[in-house]
Formats: C-alpha cells, structure tokens, sequence
C-alpha cells in the first residue's frame, strides 16, 4: 500500500523519542571465541562490531519500559495520557498476553488500548502507519510505540551464519496530533512466498514446541542469509523510489536516510542505488548489529541527540524483515504538539 498523506486534515508526528540497550557488550572477537568465525569477516560482511545482550532474566517489555519512559518524557506526556500502545516485535515476552498489554500495566497506561504487531524488522514501520491512521483518524490523541526486541533468547549461538548479525534493544516514539509538517506518506508491503527464508519454524501453532523440535533446534532462527539479502536491496530501492515520487519528492528532498540496520553492505547497496549522499545516511549497526523493529527507533533517538533531527528536516526511514515484509516512511521532522 501507498498513499501521501500530506494533505490529510490532521497532521502527525512523533514528540518524544527514547531507547535502551541492554548493558552487557559482546564483541566479535567474543563470537570469534564461540563460533568458527573473525573479527574481519565479521566487520567486512555485515559492519558490525559488537551487540548488546539481555540478561537471562530480561524479556521484551524490561527492554521496552526505560525506552518508553524516556520517550514520554521527551513528548510532555504520562502515561495515563496514553490511549494506544503498540509494541512491535518478533521476540515478545510471551505468546500471549501482548507485551503491549504488559508494558501498557508497567507504565500505567491505564485508559490505553494496547496490542502486539509482528512485522520482523520491518514492525516499527508498520507499527508507525497503523498508528499514524488511528491518530489522522481521530482516534488516538497520544499513542506510545515501540520497537523492543530479545532475539538472542530466538538466536542459535552455534550457528554462525546467524549468531553474529543479531543484537538486543528497543527504541521508542510518542505519536500525537502536530500543528504542521509530520508525516508526509507510507509505503508498505509483504511477500508471504519468502517467509521460509526467515523464520523460527517451531513454537507457534504448526510445530508447537516438543522433545523433538528441541532436538533439531527449531525454536531458533532460520535464515536464508543470500536470498533475504537479494530481496531486501530490491525492496529498499523500489520501496523509496516509490514512496518519494508519491510525495512528489527526489532523493535530494532527503536530508536524513534512516534505514533499517541490516547489514551494512545492504545499505550501501541501497545508497548506491538511489542516488543518495553517503553523508546522509545514518549508521548505528557497528555498535549494536540487527536489533529488527528496534533499530530504526534507536537510530532516530540517537540522531535526535546528536542534533541531526532539527524542525524541517527531512528524514526518509525503509525497512525489511521477516514475512517478507517492507516498508518506508517519509516525513519532516517537527516536535511542536497541537496547541
Ligand atoms: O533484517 C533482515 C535480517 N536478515 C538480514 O539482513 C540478512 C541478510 N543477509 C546477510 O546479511 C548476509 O547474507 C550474511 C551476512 C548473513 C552472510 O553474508 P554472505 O556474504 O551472504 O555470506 P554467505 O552466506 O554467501 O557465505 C559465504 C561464506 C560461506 O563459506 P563457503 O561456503 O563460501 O566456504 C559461509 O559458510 O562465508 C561462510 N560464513 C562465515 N564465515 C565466517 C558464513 N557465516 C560466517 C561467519 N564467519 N560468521
């Protein structure tokens, strides 16, 4: 789906932003230590150069709670202000309840609705249109959500194909109802014939967990690591190309790309591609590798305090993950609430 939705009559944009990464670092030459693999293949394939890892005891929602304090905080607004929280991720604390619901109690959000959105990497995108729509829509005046994520807990630390992409963290964003600029348009979309290049087969309904899922390791991630990366620099590309001419845009409209935290290689193709300036784009996964619906809102937020999101600029975010899935958001960036 795509759509500009610059000329709606309620504008939207996200007045508080906040993340949180688990403490405890693990370095390549950490993995180099685990798995059969190196520091420079490490560095030269993906970019990364440590992850951050959740303590045994940390879910989702503990990842989620400090990032979205911070984001409400940033925004003005408490929790009980909240009518909506979205919690995107594809590590949730449980099969059920949401996290959201979770995480909605732990702030006391108590006049919110709250629900869980699996997207893969792609969540916070998603995430951020169904919200947009609640909000243009009259529905939600002051909406909360998250990308947070524990893959390491989903992640075979034997695996090296696997092990050495995948980090933990979760970002934050308040969306409200803005006096001007905010979101300017959406676009989205799934590819349900790749979802076997990127899965954890077992633990849902079609192979609940048992002695023999544990015994072939399928609680883990599976990844197709040479066809997702085929399919994420063809949808980045035409995901972008497509939402920017919708918004009457070019590339040099963008001062800010923020893409998905991949790979590195990914995203330098996608650069390439489209034409963008190199010194545009925003690179944060040699510090924490993939965190999937997380790593899009922990780049904003530290874009926002290195002082890279100022009132006007223009910011472009794509994504890709699991599902397939993909999307991209183009808007100008503004804090300033409805009076
Ligand atoms: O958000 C979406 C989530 N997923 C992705 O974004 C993943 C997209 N895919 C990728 O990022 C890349 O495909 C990987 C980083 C996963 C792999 O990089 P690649 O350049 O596609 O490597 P490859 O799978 O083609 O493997 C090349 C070689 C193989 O050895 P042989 O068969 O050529 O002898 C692998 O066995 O590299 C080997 N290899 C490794 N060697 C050292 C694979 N993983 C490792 C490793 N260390 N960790």
């Amino acid at each position: 789906m795509i759509a500009n939705v610059s000329g709606n009559h309620i504008a939207v944009g996200l007045t508080g932003l906040g993340f949180y990464a688990p403490e405890r670092v693990l370095t390549n030459e950490d993995l180099a230590a685990m798995v059969d693999t190196s520091d420079e293949w490490i560095t030269t394939r993906t970019g990364i150069k440590e992850r951050r890892i959740a303590e045994p005891e940390q879910a989702a929602s503990d990842l989620a709670l400090p990032a979205a304090r911070r984001a409400l905080e940033q925004a003005g607004v408490t929790a009980e202000e909240l009518d909506l929280v979205v919690v995107a991720t594809a590590t949730p604390d449980m099969l059920f309840p949401a996290t959201a619901a979770i995480l909605a109690d732990e702030l006391g959000a108590t006049r919110a609705a709250a629900y869980d959105l699996l997207a893969g990497c792609t969540g916070f995108v998603y995430a951020l249109s169904q919200v947009y729509g609640a909000v243009a829509a009259g529905l939600s005046r002051r909406a909360l959500i998250v990308g947070a994520e524990v893959l390491s807990k989903i992640t075979n630390w034997q695996d090296r194909s696997t092990c050495i992409l995948f980090g933990d963290g979760a970002g934050a964003a308040v969306v409200q109802p803005i006096t001007a600029g905010g979101i300017v348009g959406f676009e989205l979309g799934a590819d349900g014939s790749g979802g076997l290049d990127l899965c954890v087969p077992a633990g849902g309904s079609r192979r609940p967990v048992s002695p023999d899922v544990l015994e072939q390791e399928l609680q883990f991630i599976k990844m197709n690591g040479a066809e997702v990366f085929r399919f994420a620099t063809r949808v980045m590309v035409s995901s972008a190309e497509e939402l920017l001419a919708a918004c009457d845009a070019t590339v040099e409209d963008v001062d800010l790309y923020v893409p998905h935290q991949a790979n590195k290689r990914i995203v330098d193709h996608v650069v390439r591609n489209l034409g963008l300036d190199p010194e545009k784009v925003l690179m944060n996964i040699d510090r924490y590798g993939n965190t999937s619906s997380a790593s899009i809102p922990i780049c904003l937020a530290e874009a926002q305090a290195d002082g890279l999101l100022q009132e006007g600029t223009r910011v472009l975010i794509s994504a890709v993950g699991a599902g397939l899935t993909w999307g991209s958001v183009y808007l100008t960036w503004t804090t300033r609430g409805e009076e």
